[in-house]
């Protein structure tokens, strides 16, 4: 009898996300927003301040796609230039979204080698964090790497692989992954360990931190671990996964079937996100310092 239901107060829930009235069923923008000058000098003292950490810490891959597509003109890079040149390198393309889009029109979008990006960009008050991504965490971050061959295939075959999750329940574990490697993986190169991770290159603190700090766990990717493994959205991390090389990361997920890892996964994460567990390839095993003190700051 759902008359005997009780009465919810109007506001005890925030408003349901809802679709601009102007977007189609691919979420994009028809075109990408123009930006004033104060915008263009966000993105520049951005930039800025990125590129006076990057340079030996961010992965050669990174650091070159940033050249190749010159990021660093000046103001926020137009998309259709970027997409003519990135298409030119590797067939993916740019395309702007007002907001975070639904996962399957994003895996969509990523399938068909065409890379979301936040239309907006952070103002002065929330210069140093924002948790929705905009174009700076979006465009620098993410696509300077969509212009390396093997990493561009291995997007594009997440993108193909988010469906067959969501199909099988299956989307917080590759989640996971995605986390964990697109946003903040590590990578062994010569020279020592780099970050390839979008969410570590987009911002100052944890480029340092990440690679730096005792307090974090740096263990060798094992896509079965990392996919069981819980992680913090809105902090650093307890934990970071190092690949070997973009090939390494193509092996042991692209060339990898699924179904034998989606047959036996748990419905909830098994690791909490500080773990070091017995089988674990451990490169540098965290003092935690950062989080026991509670973290923020
Ligand atoms: N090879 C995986 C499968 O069989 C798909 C996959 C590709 C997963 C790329 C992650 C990244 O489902
Ligand atoms: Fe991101």
């Amino acid at each position: 009898d759902f008359s005997a239901l009780p009465v919810v107060p109007e506001g005890t829930f925030a408003a349901p996300l809802k679709r601009p009235v102007h977007l189609g069923e691919d979420w994009l923008e028809p075109k990408q927003r123009e930006y004033d000058s104060g915008d263009d000098a966000i993105w520049d003292a951005l930039f800025a301040r990125q590129m006076e950490i990057l340079p030996g810490r961010a992965c050669s891959a990174f650091l070159a796609g940033l050249e190749a597509l010159d990021l660093g003109r000046g103001g926020v890079p137009e998309f259709a230039t970027l997409s003519e040149e990135l298409n030119r390198l590797t067939g993916w393309s740019v395309v702007p979204v007002p907001m975070l889009i639904p996962d399957h029109v994003f895996f969509w979008h990523l399938a068909n080698r065409r890379f979301p990006a936040g239309n907006f960009i952070r103002t002065k008050e929330t210069f140093d964090y924002i948790q929705e991504p905009d174009v700076f965490h979006d465009v620098f971050g993410h696509v300077p790497l969509l212009t390396d061959p093997t990493f561009a295939d291995y997007m594009q075959a997440y993108g193909r692989a988010g469906w067959k999750a969501m199909q099988r329940n299956r989307l917080k574990a590759l989640g996971a992954l995605y986390w964990y490697t697109v946003e903040f993986g590590l990578i062994r190169e010569a020279g020592g360990l780099r970050i390839c991770g979008a969410g570590i290159l987009s911002g100052p603190r944890e480029a340092v931190f990440s690679l730096e700090a005792q307090s974090p766990n740096r263990l060798m990717l094992s896509v079965d671990r990392a996919m069981r493994t819980d992680y913090v959205i809105d902090d650093l991390q307890p934990t970071y996964f190092v690949i070997e090389s973009f090939e390494d990361l193509y092996r042991q997920t692209v060339e990898r079937d699924f179904n034998e890892i989606y047959n036996t996964l748990p419905p909830g994460f098994t690791y909490a996100n500080a773990a070091v567990i017995d089988t674990d390839h451990v490169l540098h095993r965290g003092t935690q310092e950062y989080h026991l003190r509670g973290g923020r700051g």
